[in-house]
């Protein structure tokens, strides 16, 4: 099966050609991620319309260069997945409606892919990961833990009440002066510094749930800064070392619980998976080996290339949903929200009309057959896969007709 991906909903402008095998493993063909940062530099972060224009200029080029290097043409595709949300509405748009262009002329199937069950599944696309397994997804915009139990099928455990850890490492790099993008700036300056030299607050350790709250940390960063200003540059590596020290302390205490929660809820989990851009940090990727030997759990982290966005999770996560039988209409809606355990839920509602065929045939007329359905709900595009997960199912079919599989069916490419 093979899956061009496109990803759009930040300030990378990336494509990705990926093919799924029958046996659930993958091969990237292609794999192409252009950042924006030189337009974003001058400003201290992303300047949203300014990342939105940047991927129209770019994103032809780079679906061209994916295909290219993948030595395919669009007609050889299965299908073809962007990322639909969450993230800044300009971008998705551009992405979403690229891929739903080349969908439409070349007549494959649509896959609006939530962009956090990209980053969720990659370490599927990496290594093959059964479900379910304890999910630490940590990126600029989320912290959450979340039980993995099959595709489409996310329960959060635990989240943060303020800031995101990857909004605090890049709020940490720019109070410090280190520019954007923040996060691997302060891991290099942490590097040469004294982690114990502040003493900083570990918010939330110890409580029972699995949430994170970093806007106490960041405050107390700023004092402690502000005491000792002007800043030489040994006191922004002891402040950058002694901010991911805590960081790292806390998100252990967090995992600690979030495994916890998630054995009395569902078991022991397949493995602890971290993904996102803040697991590309070195110090944190560490701590998670520690805790995942203490915890006598497999610890699955891909590569920092495939933690920070790119399209190859974009296509995976296209694939395994199409794997699936699932696919969604030309209506599709772009999301600036689209929380992870949303994903895949589908609405109350009319029954949609019917089944799209995985060549695609239907995919251009169906915005006046789905009645009240929001686009971007999943549709069944023909014969599925063994595995089907409880929110995946077809709500409309009759109790008792799900493929006689359960919930925590393990999918056969998997089991
Ligand atoms: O997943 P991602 O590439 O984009 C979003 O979906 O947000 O994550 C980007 C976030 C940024 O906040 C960035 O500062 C953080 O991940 N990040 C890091 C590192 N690399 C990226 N944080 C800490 N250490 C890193 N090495
Ligand atoms: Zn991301």
């Amino acid at each position: 099966m093979l899956v061009l991906g496109i990803e759009t909903t930040c300030d990378e402008t990336a494509a990705a050609v990926v093919e799924r095998h029958d046996d659930g493993q993958a091969t990237i063909l292609a794999n192409v991620v252009l950042s924006q940062i030189a337009e974003h530099a001058a400003f201290g972060g992303v300047v949203p319309e300014i990342a939105a224009r940047a991927h129209v200029e770019a994103l032809d080029l780079v679906i061209a260069t994916a295909m290219a290097e993948a030595g395919r043409d669009f007609g050889a595709l299965d299908g073809v997945a962007a990322a639909a949300g969450p993230g800044l509405i300009g971008g998705v748009i551009v992405g979403l409606i690229t891929a739903k262009v080349i969908a439409l002329v070349h007549k494959k199937p649509l896959m609006a892919v939530n962009h956090l069950e990209a980053h969720a599944l990659t370490v599927r696309l990496t290594d093959e990961t059964p479900f379910p397994y304890c999910l630490f997804l940590a990126s600029g915009g989320h912290t959450q833990i979340v039980a993995v139990r099959g595709v489409g099928d996310y329960v959060r455990l635990g989240t943060t009440r303020d800031d995101a850890i990857g909004e605090a490492f890049d709020k940490t790099a720019k109070l410090l002066g280190l520019g954007y993008p923040g996060g691997q700036r302060v891991e290099r300056e942490a590097a040469r510094g004294d982690p114990f030299r502040f003493n900083l607050p570990r918010p939330m350790l110890g409580r029972q749930d699995a949430d994170f709250s970093l806007s106490g940390l960041k405050t107390a960063l700023r004092l402690e800064a502000e005491k000792i200003a002007p800043l030489t540059h040994q006191d922004v590596a002891d402040l950058c070392a002694s901010f991911q020290l805590a960081v790292v302390e806390m998100v252990v205490d967090r995992l600690r619980h979030g495994l916890r929660i998630f054995r009395e809820r569902f078991g022991v989990p397949c493995a602890l998976v971290a993904a996102g851009g803040v697991a590309a940090n070195d110090a944190i990727r560490k701590a998670l080996l520690n805790l995942a030997a203490q915890e006598h759990v497999a610890l699955m982290v891909p590569p920092p290339s495939l933690c920070t966005d790119n399209a190859a999770m974009i296509a995976w996560a296209g694939a395994e949903r199409l794997a699936q039988g699932l696919c969604d209409g030309l209506d599709s809606s772009p999301r600036a929200r689209w929380p992870l355990d949303q994903v895949g839920a589908l609405l109350p509602g009319p029954r949609p009309h019917a089944t799209v065929k995985a060549d695609g045939a239907a995919l251009s007329s169906h915005s006046s057959l789905v009645g009240d359905r929001r686009g971007g709900e999943p549709r069944d595009c023909g014969p599925k896969a063994p595995h089907t997960s409880i929110s995946t199912i077809d709500p409309f079919r009759p109790a008792g007709e799900e493929d006689g599989v359960s919930s925590n069916t393990v999918p056969s490419a998997v089991a």
